[in-house]
Order: C-alpha cells, then structure tokens, then sequence
C-alpha cells in the first residue's frame, strides 16, 4: 500500500514512520517515533530530494512509484548522508537509470565511504549557490555545513520553499498531519524539537546562525524539514526560526533552575527537593528536577540548555565521579553547553575527588558559577539547610 501527501501543485511528501526503531542513532530514546522525510518536487522534470532509512525503504518505494504515477525520475538530490536518509539511494538509482545524483563533493565521497557505490557516471556535482531549472521550479542549492554533518545543503526554490535537512526537524511520527499549524505547537512539541536540535545539532549553533543569515527568510513560506511536519504559515516558521536562533546563540529560553542529582540511598535527592523548595520560595517559576540514573541524557541536556541556571551533585562513588553524573557531564559539555550559571551540591561519607572531577569537565563550557559549593556529609543537617537556603537565594538573584 502506498502513501503520499500532495503538499502543493509541484511538491509531493513521501515520508515514512518509524515506531519500531527504539533509539535515534542508536542513542536517543524515541518513544514517539519519528518521521524520515523524503519530497518529490514535479515540474517539467522530477526531482527526488533525499531518501529514507533502510528498514522502511520498501514502503518509500511504493509511495515513490505511485507518486511518479509512470514518469521517470529525473534527478535525486542528497542534501545529507546520514543513513536515515541515504540508505536508499541505490535502489532508486537501481530502478531509474536515466536519474542523476545531485550532491556535493562531500557528499558523494561519503557516499563512497559509506556504501561503496560506484555511481560516478551518474554525479552532479554542484557549489554552494548553484541552481537547477527544472521547469515549473528554480532549485538553488545553500551549503550548511556543519549542520550537522560538513555535507549538509539546504535546498531553496524560487518560490520561497525550503528543504532544509536536518534543521527545524523534530522527533515523533507524523500522527495523520503533516502541517505544523495544523497541530498544537505545545510544551510537548518543543521540548522534542528541542531535545532533537540539542542532542543532534546544537554544538554547531554558529554554522546554523550563519546559514539563517545567508537565507532571505522574509522570502521563505514554507520549510520542509527531514524530521517532523512541515511549516507552511509565517507564524508557525517565525516561531520556529526565532527558537532556532536563541537555541543556536546559546541563549537560555527560560530563565529557571535544572537541578541533576545523583542519590544513592535518598538523602542527595532530599537536598534536591530541599533547594527546588527554597529556590520556589525565593519565587522562581521553573524548575526542573532529573535523577541523572533514572532520566535519559538527552532530555537533561536539552532543559539545561534551555534554562538559566543548572544546580548538580557531583557525589563519590568508588572515590570517584558517580559514572553517570560524570558521563552525563562529559556528554552536556561535548553538546556546545555554554553561558549558563551553575551551583555545586556535593554528598560524601569516607572521601573522594569527586567534586575536583566534575568542575575539570564543566571548566571547558565556562560557565559562572553562582555561590559556594555547598558539601553534605551523608544527609543534610540543619546547618546545611541553612547553606540551601541562602544558596537559594544566591541563584535566585542571578536570574532578576
Ligand atoms: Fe536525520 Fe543527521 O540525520
């Protein structure tokens, strides 16, 4: 059975669903799914842009077939070489033997590097800028590099549509609609598109600011993305390049607390508890609280971009770094973490270099570090609850 999606007179959606695959690159949970997005654009020839992941290749080709309804392909552009979208690309140049592969150099040497095709004959190798008449629509191909891979180019049209990769793409399956303005953009939606952008992209702010800026985006009505609906309304594109630009400047979107804790036995996550009360007193409004042994890296690391301030503990274990805290650490400053503050709770009973550990990996994000480390002995005492609170406070004051 076949599906696809007209999207306007020349550009039709042949995306699929994977609900089956448990982790996006092996790494990230994605109890939602998440859509692989390929588009045909029509004109007096077709063109192809990207393909899907191996394990729905069969479906895309059903909906490819029916979508060309007999013509030929003509051209298939790779816009990016991960093999979500790549792995297809043979067997769709199996099938169409008058098809030419457009790319980049990068492009087709990962190609080569990836699935050992011999496809020379068939290359088009274009430059950042190059364009394509294809009758009906101008392609114009806008490197990305680094965004998130060096290959990446977007592809714009002379009427204002944008294939922009793996940019403004989300995790989740497409749930019937294919729109953003025709689903609810709400908490649950960006923190998804944000813990996708964070984890995938969001080292690699800078390139994706500098290729915002050498796009007209007064011009773009429409942005089609790899991952996740497309945006086809000025609101809904505003909203979603105006996250994109204080996510990629490193900017917090909320001005609020993430607080991480590592407990074994419960008292640090009672000292987690006892500052996130403190800190609502002092009257902050968000604050989020993650056990790091319980909560998937990826989503803690998404909210502490997204806020202000990040409270963690880095307690012993083995006289060391708790493992988790320290790979949860190791993996936040490796995502670009940057001009945020943080504060320090430690827990030790017998020892340890812990705490040393912990500020050597957080020192490569230079960050500001509000208060003094405040260091429990086994469970809080009174005196600590002290320190908590005017710890509080201290943080508290850094968000005004
Ligand atoms: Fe959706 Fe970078 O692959």
């Amino acid at each position: 059975m076949y599906f696809f999606e007209k999207v306007n007179e020349n550009i039709i959606r042949l995306g699929v669903n994977d609900r089956r695959l448990a982790r996006f690159e092996n790494m990230y949970p994605i109890p939602n799914g998440i859509s692989y997005n390929s588009y045909l654009v029509v004109g007096d020839k077709t063109v192809l842009m990207d393909t899907v992941d191996h394990a729905y290749m069969n479906q895309f080709f059903e909906n490819l077939e029916s979508a060309l309804d007999g013509r030929d392909l003509d051209y298939l552009v790779v816009s990016h070489m991960e093999p979500d979208h790549s792995a297809a690309i043979a067997m769709v140049l199996k099938a169409y033997p008058n098809c030419k592969l457009v790319g980049n150099q990068k492009s087709f040497q990962f190609l080569e590097q990836f699935f050992h095709y011999d496809f020379k004959d068939r290359y088009l190798i274009v430059k950042d800028g190059d364009t394509l008449d294809i009758g009906g629509r101008v392609l114009k191909f806008v490197f990305a590099p680094m965004v998130h891979w060096p290959e990446v180019m977007f592809t714009l049209t002379d009427k204002g549509e944008l294939f922009s990769s793996d940019a403004f793409g989300t995790f989740g399956a497409i749930e019937g609609h294919i729109y953003s303005d025709d689903i609810e953009m709400d908490e649950l939606f960006l923190s998804e598109a944000a813990r996708y952008y964070f984890n995938v992209v969001g080292k690699f702010g800078r390139n994706v600011i500098s290729v915002l800026k050498k796009l007209d985006l007064e011009a773009i009505n429409m942005i089609l993305p790899l991952h996740g609906p497309i945006h086809r309304t000025k609101e809904k594109i505003n909203a979603f390049v105006d996250k994109y630009m204080t996510w990629a400047a490193f900017e917090p979107e909320k001005q609020g607390v993430v607080i991480v804790f590592a407990s074994m036995y419960g008292n640090t996550e009672l000292v987690a508890d006892t500052i996130a009360y403190f800190l609502s007193m002092e009257g902050v409004k968000n604050i989020k609280i993650y056990d790091v042994s319980e909560t998937h890296a990826s989503y803690i690391i998404s909210e502490a971009h997204r806020h202000s301030n990040l409270i963690f503990t880095p307690i012993n274990y083995n006289t060391e770094l708790y493992p988790e805290m320290d790979a949860l650490l190791r993996e936040l400053v490796g995502t670009g973490y940057q001009s945020r503050k943080y504060s320090v709770i430690t827990n030790g009973s017998w020892g340890g270099r812990s705490e040393k550990i912990a500020e050597e990996i957080i020192a490569k994000s230079k960050l500001e570090k509000i208060g003094e480390t405040v260091a429990i002995t086994s469970s809080a005492t009174k005196e600590d609850e002290e320190k908590l609170k005017a710890l509080a406070k201290q943080i508290a004051d850094s968000l005004k």
